[in-house]
């Protein structure tokens, strides 16, 4: 999908289509007014005919309107201008690229100021429209033998603004672009299978992604390495697995070496068997989503690296399977972390917050200005929230805030859970300094407080996204989150 600015007025529009906003009760915009006294009023008797009420979401397609240049009219429907909100502009938005993808048109043109949304500026509107329609084109068919359908639809859309505004509005299409060329490169990863999204494959695109970029540098370290580092954690899950683990860092220099980054650590087991600890067989396929946390760092890397944005930025995947064998991991085994503390495994399945230790400490040595880690973390994130909003915890109030603004501000929202200190007696360990399970209880927080036992040298927030990674059932496939939001939080920290 491409997007453009147009600057002509809408009478004198050309084109295969202009879309033009009607709200309830058949109240053309200004610009369709201005349209409609072109047309000698074709488009009010249209209305007035009954032929539709400008309902939310309603489209009515006007092919060729006698004294326009214009090949064909579209007329969305908004509603009550009382009811608009950002959920109901995504609406009017899908159902203009519902309309448009029947029709013949390739190319059209839409004037967000039509839709008037309380608190949102043009550039929000300009971004969301953007991301929703390169959302709504992404296909995975990459695996299927047949020669994919030929798409149809809309290829390119020009938003219509002022020439005051072509500033703001270039901007707003950049970031767009950016976050849903990272979106695309993530939900490609998590849709992978297993057999071909290997720790190895996450480690080769991201050579790639850096492959010809000045300002990415990647590094991967094999097991060797890891041994050396004394990621005795990280090893534990790997070792039930004949793939070989990669600890991967991907770093993106945009500003002054003393700048220190912002860290992303994302969880990358490309398949959670749940090793010697088995899961039951049912919807076990989707297990292979769960380096959705490695592939949102990786697709956030990919937008700020496609913006080139003044800041620096590490992404740290730990990739690995856990798979059950042999050599695998037992329940009661205890490991010692890259920290130097020490863990009894009692249950194999909470493998993430094993990697996660590990990988968080290692960030440590970037000297970072914070950490954000990414993981599908927890099956209790899913009890607790639903699909809605990603669970945000941490040991810092002001990131915490920020992210929580930010989630708002691109709608790709988070929630938080609290990370008390009375929740952490629930990792008590006879053998070890703790325990790698909870309970049952707060199975979300508990995870939290493990991971908080080794990120005390930096502010950190933790994101478990099990819920918002990927959909089930029909929709069966990744989502792209958190990258909208990562990317966001990223350019809030951008000094002005
Ligand atoms: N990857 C899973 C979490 C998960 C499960 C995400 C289902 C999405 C859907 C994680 O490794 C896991 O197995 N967690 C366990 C932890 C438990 C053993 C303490 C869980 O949530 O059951
Ligand atoms: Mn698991
Ligand atoms: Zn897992």
């Amino acid at each position: 999908m491409e997007f453009s600015l147009k600057h002509n007025t809408p009478e004198n529009a050309r084109g295969a289509c202009q879309v033009l906003t009607v709200g309830q009760a058949r109240k053309l915009s200004k610009n369709g007014q201005r349209v409609d006294k072109a047309c000698k009023g074709v488009l009010s008797s249209v209305l007035k005919r009954g032929d539709m009420e400008g309902r939310l979401g309603q489209t009515l397609l006007l092919p060729q309107v006698p004294g326009l240049a214009v090949q064909r009219v579209l007329l969305v429907g908004c509603g009550k201008d009382s009811d608009m909100n950002e959920r109901n502009y995504i609406r009017i938005i899908n159902a203009m690229a519902r309309a448009l993808a029947d029709s013949g048109a390739r190319d059209a043109e839409f004037y967000p100021e039509d839709v008037k949304l309380k608190g949102r500026d043009l550039p929000w509107k300009i971004r969301h429209a953007a991301l929703t329609l390169a959302n709504s084109d992404y296909r995975f068919d990459q695996l299927k033998s047949g020669k994919p359908e030929r798409a149809r639809g809309l290829r390119k859309l020009g938003f219509n603004v002022t020439r005051g505004d072509a500033a703001r509005a270039r901007q707003a299409i950049e970031q767009a672009s950016a976050i849903s060329a990272g979106m695309s490169l993530a939900r490609d990863l998590g849709n992978l299978p297993a057999n071909v999204c290997t720790p190895g494959h996450i480690a080769k695109t991201a050579r790639q992604l850096a492959s010809g970029e000045k300002r990415l540098r990647v590094n991967v370290l094999d097991e060797a390495d890891m041994k050396k580092l004394k990621m005795g954690s990280l090893l534990s899950v790997s070792a039930g697995s004949r793939q070989p683990a990669k600890l991967i860092a991907l770093e993106y220099r945009g500003a002054a070496a003393k700048e220190q980054p912002i860290a992303l650590v994302g969880k990358g087991v490309t398949f959670d068997t749940g090793g010697i600890s088995l899961k039951p067989g049912a919807a076990m396929d989707e297990m292979k989503f769960d380096m959705c946390g490695a592939a949102s760092v990786l697709g956030t890397l990919k937008a700020v690296n496609q913006m080139q944005l003044p800041i620096n930025v590490v992404g740290i995947v730990p990739a690995t399977e856990n798979m059950p064998d042999g050599l695998a991991t037992k329940p009661g085994d205890i490991v010692t972390s890259m920290s130097g503390q020490t863990i009894e495994i009692l249950n194999t399945d909470a493998e993430g917050r094993l990697i996660l230790c590990d990988a968080l400490t290692y960030a440590g040595k970037f000297k970072p200005r914070c950490v954000i880690d990414i993981a599908t973390l927890t099956g209790a994130a899913i009890i607790a929230l639903g699909k809605v909003p990603s669970a945000v915890l941490g040991n810092d109030r002001g990131l915490i805030d920020a992210l929580i603004k930010c989630g708002h501000q691109i709608e790709d929202k988070i929630w938080e859970l609290p990370l008390w200190d009375e929740y952490q007696d629930q990792l008590k360990s006879n053998f070890a300094d703790m325990a790698n399970i909870g309970g049952r209880d707060a199975g979300t927080i508990t995870a939290a407080c493990f991971l908080s036992r080794f990120t005390k040298d930096y502010k950190w927030a933790h994101l478990d996204i099990a819920g918002t990674a990927w959909k089930s059932g029909e929709d069966k496939g990744a989502t792209g989150r958190p990258v909208p939001l990562l990317t966001q939080y990223i350019l809030s920290q951008i000094k002005p």
